[in-house]
């Protein structure tokens, strides 16, 4: 089995054509930034809906004008056959991330949610078909274990959906497994757990609770925590989701393939300790930070109390060897956040 290191090398010696959806958002951005580092080709689809671009202006940035020169952005939806066949012509390997994220949002607008995560992701999935990609790797989700109680979670385990997002997410793994059996659509499902790192959108209703609650540290604004702080989760920084992807896309084990993973860090932080770490990593920087404090609400509805993955899986069939533990995701982000977060 490849590990991350040798696939790297074999991306520097050997060009493909990637094509990531969803490449202005979070994650999105965070492939193309690696992929165009390893000198690949890589084209992006995005209507920007959740993602934006400054994501985009922050890669060119970072990867210089040359590799830059090997990306090409097509502003379109994935509702949109036309769009996904225009945006998978000439494509190796499809890394499928754009959705519409957030539990919360989908319980606002189930319509939309399904809109964008079924009948958008199908859509994508067709076009990959007719393209005849080498493989469909796509951003699933640990809302699929629902009301499951096991800890740490399994990936043949999973419980009742929880809300509409969980059931949009869950139905990108059943079409993906049909298209494998009634097509041969090679396809890896990857279950993301808390994600978090550079270019994670701190503003909205929606957003997530890392960059939302740095922001409101360093803006010394209110910070709110949902329930008593002792709930957990398993956050997994943005680095190990590349990781994940790569080896997903290039594995050549052929028991690897038509499966889902979950990709995190077996790892448990409570919101309390979370909360800590970011005021530790602060307090030099910002010296109202010492004195700041969160507020407490009460639980959200539809919140799971723990969540834990088990990457046993991963680790065994893809080789997935997770470089950045929570503390040291936040602190090679820091300056990230530093000099993005203040405004
Ligand atoms: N961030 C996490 O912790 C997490 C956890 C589990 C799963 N995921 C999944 O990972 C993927 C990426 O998440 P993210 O955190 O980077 O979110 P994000 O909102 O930053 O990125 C999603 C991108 O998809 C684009 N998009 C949405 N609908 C689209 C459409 N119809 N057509 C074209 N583009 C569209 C958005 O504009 C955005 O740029 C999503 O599928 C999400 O459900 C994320």
């Amino acid at each position: 089995m490849a590990t991350y290191q040798a696939i790297q090398e074999q991306l520097q010696n050997h060009q493909s054509t990637w094509l990531i959806t969803g490449v202005a958002g979070f994650i999105g951005s965070n492939l193309l930034e690696t992929l165009l580092k390893l000198n690949q080709k890589v084209i992006g689809l995005d209507n920007f809906v959740t993602g934006h671009q400054h994501n985009l202006d922050q890669v060119k940035e970072l990867v210089g004008p040359s590799a830059w020169s090997n990306f090409r952005f097509i502003q379109g939806d994935i509702r949109h056959l036309a769009d996904c066949q225009l945006a998978c012509t000439g494509v190796d390997y499809v890394l499928h991330h754009a959705a519409l994220g957030s539990v919360p949002r989908s319980i606002e607008d189930p319509l939309l949610a399904n809109e964008n995560n079924v009948t958008g992701f199908l859509t994508m999935l067709t076009a990959s078909r007719d393209a005849k990609v080498k493989r469909f790797v796509y951003a699933a989700s640990s809302s699929t274990y629902g009301d499951h109680p096991d800890l740490p979670k399994i990936e043949d385990v999973i419980g009742k959906p929880l809300s509409p997002y969980a059931v949009t997410k869950y139905v990108n793994e059943l079409y993906a497994d049909v298209y494998a059996r009634c097509y041969g659509v090679e396809s890896i499902g990857l279950r993301y757990f808390n994600v978090f790192g550079p270019r994670q959108d701190p503003n909205g209703a929606y957003a997530a609770v890392i960059p939302q609650w740095i922001a409101a540290l360093i803006k010394n604004s209110t910070l709110s925590i949902n329930g008593d702080g002792e709930t957990t989760r398993d956050f997994c920084y943005v680095d190990n989701v590349v990781q994940a992807n790569l080896l997903a896309a290039l594995s050549q084990n052929p028991e690897a393939v038509n499966q889902i993973y979950n990709v995190a860090l077996n790892d448990t932080t409570s919101l309390n300790q979370l909360y800590k770490m970011m005021q530790q990593l602060l307090m030099s920087s910002f010296a109202h930070i010492q004195t700041h404090q969160p507020k407490y609400e009460p639980f959200r509805v539809g919140d799971i109390r723990h969540s834990q993955a088990d990457i046993n899986k991963a680790k065994n069939l893809l080789g997935y060897a997770p470089t950045h533990s929570v503390d040291a995701g936040l602190r090679e982000a820091m300056d990230w956040y530093k000099a993005n977060l203040q405004a």
